[in-house]
C-alpha cells in the first residue's frame, strides 16, 4: 500500500477535469440556465475526497509530476522523490492555479481539443523531498524553482474521457530559470537593471503564478503573485523592499542556488517580478514576455473585456491587505482577425486604479507620470518609476484599500464585474484602516464579493457604479456578524470566480488549511465551488478533499466540461508522510 501522500498525488492532486455527464450548459438548449439549476447541491464536506453532484463525473488530468509531454522527454515520476531538477522541469510543476483552455485548431472554438495553460503557484519542499527541507542544497533549490512556473499542454476527448496528449508539439514547462523579456514603459529602466542583466530587458524565469488571463488573440497571461516569499534581505530594506515586503529571513532559500534572490546584494532583483507575463500556448518556442504597462504588484487575475470601440480592457486585483484593484486600457483596438498584429498591445495604454466612493460610484485614478500626485516633486520619476512602484503610484493617486482582491470576472454579454475579497482581518486593526463603504467589515474573516457595471457599460470608461454582491459567512449563524448577506449555502474566503460561456457565476473558495474546520469555520465544512444560481442563490456545487483549495476554474467553450485545479490537498503539514499538523498558508 502506497503512503497516503502517494495515493493522495495519484488520485486528488493536480488539474482534475470535472467531465459534466449531462447536458450541462449545452448550447441550443431551451434553458440551461433552469438545467443547471437542477443539480442537487453536494452537502458541506469534511471528508478526505472530491464531491460532485449526482450526473457529473471527474477525472484527474494532470498531477503534479506527471510528463508535460514535451517531445525533449518524459521523465516518469518516482514516487521516493529522486526525480531530478532536470526531470521536474519536463514535468507538472506543483501548486497548479490559474488556468485556461485554448481549442485546438487555434480560433476553432472547439470542445474536444485544445490545450490548457496553467501556472504552478509554489513548491512543497516536504513533498519534493523525502527529508523536506533539511540539509538544503543548491540542488534542493534548483529542483523547487524546476516545479515553479507555468505548464502548457495538449489535451484531447477521447472516447468520452480526457487525456493528455503525449508526446505534443505544444507542450512545455516554464521555470524560475526560464529567459523571460521584458516590454512596456519599465523595460530597460534603471530599477529593472542588475548586475546579471544590465539591460534590464531579460529575466530569468516566472515564478509565483496565481490567478491568470488570457487575451482574445489566445496567449495566456501568468499573474506574479508572492513573488517576495523567493527573496530575502537580511539587512535594512529600502522604502519599496519594505512595500513588498520582501522578508528578513530566507522562506524558499533559492539564493543558495543563485545569489540574485539575495536582495541585499541584488536590491533591483525582485523588481523584476511582480509583473503579468504573457505567454503564446500556440508557440511552444516563443519568449514569454513581462508587460510592465499592467503594472507591480502581488497580481491575482487578468481578465479581459473588450471595449465597444475594440481596446481591451484588463483588470487585476493585487492579493495583499489594503491593497488595491486596478484595471489596463491598452491604446490600441485589438485585431482580431490577425493575432500576430497584437504583439505590443499590451504595451501601451493607461493603468487605473479603483477608488470606491460611499454613494455606489466610483472613479478609476489614472497612474500615468505627470498627472495628480504622480510628479517628479513627490518622488516619480518617469513612467517606468511609476509601474515598478505602482503600489505607491496608487497610495499617491489616492485609490481605495480593499481587502485582498483576488479573481475578477467579467459577465460574457452584460460586461459587469465581480471581484472577490478574500479576507483582512486586519482591517479595523490597531493602526490600520477601518471599515468603509466597499470594505464594511472590521476583521473581515470571511471576505466578500463586489460588482460594478461601468458607466454607459463601457469597459473602457472611467467611471462606474458598484454595490456588495455577497458578504460571505453562514446564513444560518445566529450571530449577525457571521450571517453574511446573501441566501444559500455557507462560505468563506471567495479566491476564485469566473462566469462560465452561458453567464453564470462560479465561486471558488480557499479557506487557508491553518483555519479550514477549526472553530467558527467548521460551518463552511472543506473548500468548495458554488455556483450562484439566476435568482442569486449560491449552491454547493463541489466539494475538494481535505486541506486542499478550490481554483483554477475553465471552461470548453460549449460549457460540457469544466477543468478545475486541486491545489495542495493535504497541506496541513510539511512532510510526505505527516499531513497532520496545521501552518500557515495564505496564498
Ligand atoms: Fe494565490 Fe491570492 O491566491
Ligand atoms: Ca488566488
Ligand atoms: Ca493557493
Ligand atoms: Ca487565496
Amino acid at each position: 500500500m502506497p503512503p497516503a501522500s502517494v495515493r493522495r498525488r495519484q488520485f486528488l492532486q493536480g488539474g482534475t477535469a470535472a467531465a459534466l455527464a449531462t447536458a450541462f450548459g449545452l448550447p441550443g438548449c431551451a434553458s440551461p440556465q433552469a438545467e443547471a439549476a437542477a443539480f442537487a447541491a453536494v452537502p458541506l464536506s469534511r471528508a478526505d475526497t472530491l464531491v460532485v453532484p449526482d450526473g457529473y463525473r471527474t477525472q484527474v488530468l494532470y498531477a503534479w509530476g506527471d510528463p508535460v509531454g514535451s517531445p525533449a522527454g518524459m521523465p516518469p515520476f518516482r514516487f521516493d522523490a529522486s526525480n531530478s531538477a532536470a526531470e521536474q522541469a519536463l514535468q507538472a510543476g506543483m501548486h497548479h492555479d490559474g488556468m485556461e483552455f485554448y481549442p485546438l485548431p487555434y480560433g476553432s472554438g472547439g470542445s474536444t481539443r485544445g490545450l490548457l495553460a496553467l501556472n504552478h503557484e509554489y513548491h512543497s519542499d516536504g513533498l519534493l523531498f523525502t527529508d523536506g527541507a533539511a540539509h538544503w542544497s543548491a540542488a534542493k533549490a534548483a529542483k523547487a524553482m524546476a516545479a515553479s512556473g507555468v505548464s502548457v499542454i495538449e489535451v484531447e476527448l477521447r472516447d468520452g474521457a480526457w487525456q493528455a496528449v503525449r508526446p505534443s508539439r505544444y507542450a512545455r514547462r516554464i521555470t524560475a530559470t526560464t529567459p523571460c523579456a521584458v516590454s512596456g514603459p519599465a523595460a530597460g529602466h534603471a530599477l529593472m537593471r542588475t548586475a546579471q542583466d544590465p539591460s534590464g530587458r531579460l529575466v530569468l524565469g516566472t515564478f509565483a503564478g496565481c490567478a491568470h488571463g488570457w487575451t482574445p488573440w489566445g496567449t495566456y497571461l501568468t499573474c506574479e503573485e508572492n513573488f517576495q516569499d523567493r527573496f530575502v534581505n537580511a539587512g535594512p530594506r529600502s522604502a519599496l523592499q519594505q512595500r513588498d515586503l520582501i522578508p528578513a529571513r530566507s522562506r524558499a532559500k533559492w539564493e543558495v542556488a543563485d545569489e540574485r534572490f539575495d536582495a541585499a546584494n541584488h536590491p533591483n532583483e525582485p523588481n523584476r517580478f511582480g509583473w503579468i507575463v504573457e505567454i503564446d500556448p500556440f508557440e511552444p518556442a516563443s519568449t514569454p514576455v513581462k508587460r510592465t504597462a499592467l503594472g507591480r504588484c502581488c497580481h491575482e487575475s487578468a481578465t479581459p473585456s473588450l471595449a465597444p470601440d475594440g481596446r481591451l480592457v484588463l483588470y487585476t486585483g493585487d492579493d495583499k491587505a489594503f491593497e488595491y484593484i486596478y484595471k489596463f486600457v491598452s491604446r490600441d483596438k485589438v485585431d482580431l482577425v490577425d493575432r500576430t498584429r497584437n504583439g505590443t498591445l499590451l504595451d501601451e495604454g493607461t493603468l487605473y486604479v479603483a477608488r470606491f466612493d460611499a454613494d455606489g460610484t466610483g472613479v478609476w485614478l489614472p497612474l500615468v507620470h505627470g498627472q495628480g500626485a504622480l510628479t517628479a516633486a513627490n518622488g516619480f520619476h518617469d513612467q517606468g518609476d511609476v509601474l515598478v512602484r505602482t503600489r505607491m503610484a496608487a497610495d499617491a493617486a489616492g485609490g481605495t484599500k480593499m481587502d485582498r482582491p483576488e479573481w475578477i470576472a467579467v459577465h460574457p454579454r452584460t460586461r459587469e464585474v465581480v471581484v472577490t475579497l478574500t479576507n483582512n482581518m486586519e482591517r479595523g486593526g490597531k493602526d490600520k484602516p477601518g471599515p468603509d463603504a466597499a470594505n464594511p467589515r472590521a476583521g473581515n474573516a470571511y471576505g466578500h464579493l463586489l460588482r460594478w457595471r461601468e458607466a454607459g457599460d463601457d469597459p473602457a470608461a472611467t467611471s462606474f457604479r458598484w454595490s456588495v454582491l455577497a458578504l460571505a459567512g453562514d446564513p444560518a449563524a445566529t450571530d449577525a456578524a457571521a450571517k453574511g448577506s446573501f441566501t444559500g449555502d455557507p462560505f468563506a474566503n471567495p479566491d476564485g470566480v469566473r462566469f462560465d460561456p452561458s453567464g453564470r457565476l462560479w465561486v471558488m473558495t480557499d479557506i487557508s488549511p491553518s483555519r479550514l474546520n477549526q472553530g467558527a469555520f467548521r460551518a463552511f465544512g472543506n473548500n468548495q465551488l458554488l455556483m450562484v444560481d439566476e435568482r442569486g442563490v449560491f449552491r454547493r456545487f463541489l466539494t475538494g478533499p481535505v486541506g486542499c483549495e478550490i481554483t483554477g476554474l475553465a471552461f470548453t467553450p460549449d460549457g460540457r466540461t469544466a477543468f478545475l485545479n486541486i491545489q495542495h490537498p493535504g497541506e496541513i503539514g510539511g512532510e510526505a508522510n505527516d499531513p497532520a499538523q496545521p501552518r500557515k498558508h495564505s496564498n
